[in-house]
């Protein structure tokens, strides 16, 4: 009986065709698995494509109607526009250094917008940026605007069509996914202000020493820019409101992952010019600073007493 199972031989045609059909069918079950990954895999890269392109769109109109009052990198300019790129405004998660920061559970924590509920706005953030966009605001919310904020939409005799609105929108937003926290202009709290700013003190001689410090031979404003005090340097952070921001620095999570010492904001700016590299501020005029671009040697080129005034003019910035 087996010898007989062992000796049956089909015909050449027969074995060849059933050799080929079974490397068709393996070849059918290989193709069929791997085109429903395909599939999913090119539906779901046009979908970012496609929104990647209405975002591009977006950051184009960003450029030209919105960055000279909300800067470049929506992070605010001074006495023009207030943050928009900021955890404050959008919510988010929160980086600690370039980590997004996560509950007991290991999930990423998306913080809320402050701003929606300081306003107490019942719509999303999507709704609000849209919104003002389109519409422009009726009042000011602020004596420190020189005006109401414009409207956009042509529906409402702006120069974008809803179209662009739209993208624009998808473009703030997605800064949302790494907010910014440090160096922005954030809107104050309604009802948070209290008249005039006051005059600034005038320097004292120490501030004034530590001035002329900043203006000669170390170089600073080769990198830096102090409002009305020498060249604009734009390679390294501006420094016009460097007390403020310190003070927000030294508390921050990511100042005291980096191992950073400081408790005063005098010690921070201090720290920031003999070591730099203990803490990279995260933002630069051009993008992320890089660190090793300031130079590493002011304390050995920096005497002693022109560097305490140094950090007394420094300090004396963005009280
Ligand atoms: C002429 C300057 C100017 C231009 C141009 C401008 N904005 Fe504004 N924007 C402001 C000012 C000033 C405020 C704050 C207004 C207020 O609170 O009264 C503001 C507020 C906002 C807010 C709300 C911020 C908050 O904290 O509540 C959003 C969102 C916004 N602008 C988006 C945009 C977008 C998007 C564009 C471009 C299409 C744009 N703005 C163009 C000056 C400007
Ligand atoms: C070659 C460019 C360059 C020069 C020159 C330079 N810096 Fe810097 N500086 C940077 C860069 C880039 C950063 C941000 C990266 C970092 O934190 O090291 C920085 C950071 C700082 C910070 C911290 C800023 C912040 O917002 O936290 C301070 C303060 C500072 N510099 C002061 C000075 C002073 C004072 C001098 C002159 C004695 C000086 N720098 C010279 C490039 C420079």
């Amino acid at each position: 009986m087996l010898s007989k199972l062992l000796v049956f031989k089909p015909s050449y045609p027969v074995r060849i065709f059933a050799g080929l059909f079974s490397i068709l069918i393996a070849l059918g079950v290989c193709a069929a698995a791997g085109i429903s990954d395909i599939a999913a895999d090119t539906l779901k890269e046009r979908d970012d494509q496609f929104n990647g392109r209405l975002i591009e769109a977006g950051a184009n109109n960003y450029i030209q109607q919105c960055s000279r009052c909300h800067g470049v990198q929506g992070k605010g300019v001074d006495g023009q526009g207030p943050a928009i790129s900021s955890l404050n405004f959008l919510g988010g998660p929160k980086f600690v250094n370039g980590k997004a920061e996560q509950d007991a559970s290991g999930n990423v924590i998306n913080f809320p917008s402050q701003r929606l509920k300081d306003l107490g706005y019942g719509g999303t953030i999507e709704q609000y940026v849209a919104s003002v966009t389109a519409a422009g605001m009726p009042v000011k919310s602020s004596a420190i605007w020189g005006a109401p904020h414009p409207v956009f939409s042509n529906l409402y005799g702006g120069p974008l069509r809803p179209d662009q609105v739209d993208n624009v929108t998808r473009f703030v937003i997605n800064w949302k996914k790494q907010p910014f926290t440090v160096g922005v202009i954030d809107s104050l709290k309604p009802g948070s202000e209290s008249g005039p700013a006051p005059t600034p003190a005038p320097l004292t001689p120490a501030q004034e020493a530590g001035k002329a410090v900043y203006l000669g031979a170390a170089g600073c404003t080769a990198c830096h820019a102090v409002k009305g005090v020498g060249n604009q340097g734009g390679t390294g952070p501006a420094l016009s409101k460097i007390y403020a921001d310190a003070k927000t620095i030294i508390t921050s999570l990511e100042y005291k992952a980096a191992g950073g010492k400081a408790t005063t904001p005098e010690d921070y700016i201090k720290e920031s010019i003999l070591v730099p590299n203990q803490y990279i501020y995260p933002d630069c005029p051009q993008g992320p600073c890089a660190a090793g671009v300031m130079p590493q040697t002011f304390a050995t080129t920096i005497k002693a007493d022109d560097l305490a005034n140094l950090v007394q003019f420094l300090s004396s910035l963005g009280r």
